[in-house]
């Protein structure tokens, strides 16, 4: 297994922020488009509400720039004093380029470098790895992470696609990674996992250059200007493969195991125990889940933080959001242990360990 503890420098979360859109979306609401109930939604996954994005003026990177504002404030540097970007989202403004870059300029920041991480519900986690690996190298100094998604851009807001459209929701959060000495603070360990077997079971298809079953056509019987359709098709569009799918039990199942499982291992790996956690963000996929998670940890409700009863589940968002939200009601404080995790599709999954 690798080892997190290779350099004595630490880093630390120098500043925190997050951004949801003004717009409230209730299941009430959603009950206009699909045959859904506000009972089922709250029953099954604790969900009230969630926000969704401006149509028009507000984008998975335009998120970022707010939550991203406030964390470097709070850092108290400037956005020129950033040195390295990174940026987890399922949801990008474009195929390509990636979020990161849309960030860089639209904060005008140094041309430093900027990454995009894939890693849908575990994206923070891991981008939040990925850039405490360069603050214990010392490589940089001020690294922005971000998890910014607009969900409801890409939803089928019909009965079909009711499983995974009521669960979602747009916002963003970030937080500025810089070094420290201090021995009672800072990222004590991450971990990262995955397991590729499941992949299909939640995922998005297209765009993409997997072969689709109902393209048949052999390619040398194409007509002109029909190569194209392999990326994006009407074919596509007409079996609804242009949203998301999920096979929402086979997660839930995995969900429930993994979860314990990379908490443990985090604090395993620091000689901690449960009793030990003072605060546990779980990514914000269902409320059951991280219920389930608690009573099989065995934590108070105290040591525990939900926020996905109000903005849904936002995927690489709603890590940062909850650990933002938390923080802001005072019930982190300094010194305190806060615990990071979260699954989703790949599968992958994941946990940082951290000192407030
Ligand atoms: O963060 C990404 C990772 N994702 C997750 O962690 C999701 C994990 N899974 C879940 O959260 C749950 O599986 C869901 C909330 C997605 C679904 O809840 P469930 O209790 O597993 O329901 P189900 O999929 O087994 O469906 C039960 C019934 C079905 O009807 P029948 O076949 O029993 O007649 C569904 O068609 O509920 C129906 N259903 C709905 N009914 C009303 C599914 N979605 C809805 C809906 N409103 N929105």
């Amino acid at each position: 297994m690798p080892q997190n503890n290779f350099a004595s420098r630490k880093s630390k979360i120098a500043g925190i922020g997050m951004y949801v859109p003004p717009n409230v979306f209730t299941n009430l609401d959603l009950t206009k488009y699909m045959d859904t109930s506000d009972e089922w939604i709250q029953e099954r996954t604790g969900i009230q509400e969630r926000r969704y994005a401006h149509r028009t003026n507000e984008t998975t990177t335009t998120m970022a720039v707010e939550a991203a504002t406030i964390a470097i404030q709070r850092a108290g540097i400037t956005p020129q004093e950033i040195d390295f970007i990174v940026f987890a989202t399922l949801s990008p403004d474009y195929y390509f380029p990636g979020c990161g870059v849309l960030l860089q300029r639209a904060m005008k920041m140094k041309e430093i470098g900027a990454l995009d991480v894939r890693n849908q519900c575990s994206g923070f986690v891991y981008a939040l790895s990925v850039a405490d690996q360069f603050i214990k190298t010392g490589m940089y100094k001020n690294i922005l992470v971000v998890g910014s998604e607009k969900h409801s851009f890409g939803l089928d807001f019909t009965t079909r696609g009711r499983n995974i459209s009521v669960i979602f929701g747009d916002g963003a959060g970030a937080v500025v990674l810089q070094s420290t000495e201090e021995d009672n603070q800072g990222i004590l360990s991450t971990h990262l996992h995955s397991d590729g077997e499941s992949a299909e079971i939640l995922a998005m298809y297209n765009p993409g250059t997997h072969a689709n079953h109902w393209m048949e056509t052999p390619v040398a019987d194409f007509n002109e200007g029909e190569m194209g359709d392999m990326f994006m098709s009407h074919a596509m569009i007409d079996h609804a493969q242009n949203f998301p799918n999920m096979d929402g039990p086979a997660v839930f199942k995995k969900a429930i195991v993994k979860f314990p499982e990379v908490i443990m291992e985090a604090l395993q790996t620091n000689g901690l125990a449960t009793a030990d956690i003072n605060m546990l963000i779980p990514h914000q996929a269902n409320l059951r889940i991280a219920q389930f998670v608690q009573q099989k940890l065995q934590l108070r409700d105290d040591q525990v933080y939900n926020n996905i009863q109000h903005y849904g589940n936002t995927t690489a968002a709603s890590v940062p959001i909850a650990l933002c939200e938390a923080w802001e009601k005072g019930l982190i404080r300094d010194g305190d242990l806060v615990c990071l995790a979260a699954f989703g599709s790949g599968f992958t999954w994941a946990s940082a360990l951290l000192r407030w």
